[in-house]
C-alpha cells in the first residue's frame, strides 16, 4: 500500500497575531466592497445603457454633462477606487496561491500595486481635472451649458 505524499511547508510563514488581523480585514473588505459595487456598476449601467435615449445618447457632451456634476464625480470615484482595489485584492491572493518562487510573487506583486496606483491616480486626474467646454472645440459636441 502506498503512503500518503508528505505536505511541503507554507510557502509563507503564517503569525496568526499580525498576518491573522489583515486577512480577515481583506476577507471582510472584499465582501463589503463586493456588496457595495453591485450597486454602483448597476446603476452606472442603468444610467449609461438605459435611462433616457440609452446606448446612443453617449457622446463628448453627455460624459462631459456628467463629469461637470460633482455627485457622478465622486460616484466615479467611488467606483474606481472601490473596482480597482477589490480587484488588486483578488490578484493579491491570487498570486501568493500560484507563484512558485519568491522572486517571482515579489515581482508581480509590485507590478500589481504599480498598475493598479497608477491606474487609480490617472482615472481620478480624468474625473476631477475634465475640461467640459474646451475653447478649441467643434461648438456641435459640446454640452448647452457651455454657451449659457
Ligand atoms: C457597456 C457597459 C458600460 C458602458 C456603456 C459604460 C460607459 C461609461 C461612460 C460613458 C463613462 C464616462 C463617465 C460616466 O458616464 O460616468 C464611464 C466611466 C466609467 N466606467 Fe463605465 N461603462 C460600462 C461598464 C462599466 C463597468 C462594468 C464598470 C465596472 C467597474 C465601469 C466602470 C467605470 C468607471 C470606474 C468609470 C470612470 C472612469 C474614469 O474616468 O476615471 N463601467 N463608463
Amino acid at each position: 500500500m502506498s503512503t500518503a505524499p508528505e505536505l511541503s511547508s507554507p510557502k509563507r510563514p503564517v503569525s496568526h497575531s499580525t498576518l491573522g488581523r489583515a486577512q480577515r480585514w481583506s476577507w471582510v473588505f472584499q465582501r463589503v466592497s463586493g456588496v457595495i459595487l453591485i450597486v454602483l456598476i448597476f446603476t452606472h449601467l442603468f444610467i449609461n445603457l438605459w435611462w433616457g435615449d440609452g446606448i446612443n445618447q453617449i457622446d463628448f457632451a453627455f460624459v462631459a454633462g456628467k463629469l461637470a456634476n460633482p455627485f457622478w464625480q465622486w460616484f466615479d470615484f467611488a467606483m474606481l477606487t472601490l473596482a480597482m482595489i477589490h480587484g488588486a485584492n483578488g490578484m493579491r491572493m491570487i498570486i501568493d496561491d500560484y507563484a512558485r518562487s519568491p522572486w517571482m510573487r515579489t515581482t508581480l506583486q509590485w507590478a500589481l500595486r504599480i498598475a493598479t496606483l497608477v491606474i487609480i491616480v490617472l482615472g481620478t486626474l480624468v474625473l476631477f481635472t475634465f475640461d467640459p467646454c474646451p475653447a478649441d472645440a467643434d461648438p456641435s459636441l459640446l454640452p448647452t451649458f457651455c454657451f449659457e
